[in-house]
């Protein structure tokens, strides 16, 4: 099929497109919350039903926790296969307060839909069911075996997958794994993200007194938690913004020159930056373009942070306990386990006198780069510049996809980053959108991937 059909039959079917994606982004497939269980095997039956119905075989693997849905297109013999993975479950909508229209009421308004979920991943993980479904209903066999990989459980960290992966690798078997869970790099100019950053979470718990005190019978006497905690929390980053646990940097890949230039030559402004995030002036570690610092340089974060009264009006009192959620995002080479070692260490030193404390570990996962002499990534070029009209810049990205690393590790594939989504999509906050022309380009883009990896193939 020449390009020109694919675009046409693609154009002729955007109104179905975007009703199937109206209809899977009701379903409130929060991962996190126990009581959505139900929700969440409802978006995962919703895509398996989908592939099924399209004639691919598709598979409903039970998980320990939220099922996998795989399918396939049959194997293509001399041909290369990709493996699609993406995510159908979500994160929480709240504050719902702050939504324009309800979270899982997908409501389109200025060519957006919004939704939880719209960007992050449904509507971008769709673009490749609905280019594969499309190609498939022409009666043309594919050039090559597409199989999909869609999970429940990558906003809590693919931890089930992450376990099963060994026992499922002869089945996802694949010379190319692609994703589409990242961004564009800006408002029409596509990106190849080579580089993800990983992550490590904790929560820090500081205990001082069995219950809360009146802070005028006791103040003086005690600890405070809340300021125990504070001073941990600050003592473990400088006014430079350096990491102080001991070795935190010890492996952490330098920038080379080379991708310091590549980051450079990118067209972006700090101060529209700051403007667009509602800040006077950007921060973070000294020595570092804010592209590097985002993209290739490790993170310190406080996500929550809990302690005492949080009513109205004053409460005087020493709070019993404090406690704080805290992220590192790591880059490549930096090993998850040595950081939690590194954390435990730097607290046990710095606590202040008086109160005790309790870290309890999350989830981890390493930053990855892609291999970039990877020959599907010319073919990838091609496909985004036929779908955009305009080539795609090479970047990095600071988000994580917990199972990328674990995916080159043991299936020995490359990896293929394509985002659809916009840095102003919302992800993971009030008012998650997707652009519907980024949706359709989407899906053309990976028709034309399909093409080009199956013809790569042929003049081998
Ligand atoms: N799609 C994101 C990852 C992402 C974000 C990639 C921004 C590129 C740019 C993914 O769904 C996500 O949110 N991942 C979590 C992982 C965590 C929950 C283990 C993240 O990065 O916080
Ligand atoms: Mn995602
Ligand atoms: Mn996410």
């Amino acid at each position: 099929m020449t390009s020109n059909t694919i675009d046409t039959l693609l154009d002729s079917h955007q109104q179905a497109h975007t009703e199937d994606l109206i209809e899977w982004l009701r379903i409130p497939s929060v991962s996190s919350d126990p009581k959505a269980k139900k929700e969440v095997r409802e978006a995962g039956q919703w895509v398996a039903d989908l592939l099924r119905n399209a004639g691919l075989q598709t598979e409903w693997i039970e998980t320990q926790g939220h099922p996998l849905v795989y399918a396939t297109t049959p194997p293509v013999p001399g041909a290369p296969v990709a493996l699609v993975y993406g995510h159908y479950d979500v994160q929480p909508p709240e504050p719902l307060d702050l939504w324009d229209s309800p979270a899982f009421e997908p409501d389109i308004r200025d060519g957006n839909i919004y939704a939880r979920g719209a960007t992050d991943d449904k509507g971008q993980v769709l673009t490749h069911v609905q280019a594969v479904l499309r190609l498939l209903e022409t009666g043309q066999p594919l050039p090559l075996q597409i199989k999909f990989l869609i999970e429940g459980e990558e906003e809590v960290g693919s931890e089930n997958l992450e376990r099963m992966l060994p026992e499922l690798a002869d089945k996802l078997a694949c010379d190319v794994v692609v994703i589409s869970d990242s961004s564009q790099f800006a408002p029409g100019q596509p990106a190849i993200t080579y580089g993800l950053r990983g992550i490590t979470t904790f929560e820090l718990k500081v205990f001082g007194p069995s219950q809360d005190l009146h802070s005028g019978s006791f103040g003086g006497a005690v600890m405070n938690p809340g300021i125990a905690l504070s001073k941990l929390i600050a003592s473990m980053i400088n006014d430079d913004g350096q990491i102080q646990l001991p070795g935190f940097y010890d492996d952490v890949q330098p920038l080379t020159d080379e991708e310091r230039q590549q980051f450079a030559s990118l067209p972006f402004e700090d101060a529209e930056f700051a403007r667009s995030l509602g800040v006077a002036k950007l921060a973070g570690e000294k020595g570092y373009t804010t592209l590097e610092r985002k993209w290739a340089r490790p993170t310190f974060d406080v996500n929550g942070l809990t302690c005492g009264h949080q009513g109205p009006g004053a409460k005087t009192i020493i709070p019993a306990t404090a406690s704080a959620k805290l992220s590192f995002r790591l880059v490549p080479n930096q090993d998850p386990q040595k950081i939690a070692e590194a954390l435990e260490a730097h607290v046990a030193q710095h606590t202040p006198v008086g109160v005790t404390t309790k870290i309890t570990p999350d989830h981890g996962a390493p930053g990855m780069v892609a291999n970039l002499k990877s020959p599907f990534i010319a073919a990838a070029q091609t496909a985004l510049e036929a779908a955009f009209g305009k080539p795609p810049v090479l970047i990095r990205e600071g988000g994580s996809i917990p199972i990328v690393q674990k995916f080159q590790e043991t299936l020995g594939a490359d990896c293929l980053l394509l985002g659809w989504g916009l840095n102003d999509d919302n992800a993971h906050s009030p008012n998650e959108k997707f652009c519907l022309a980024d949706y359709h380009r989407g899906i053309k883009a990976s028709a034309h991937l399909w093409q080009q990896i199956g013809s790569l193939n042929q003049n081998r």
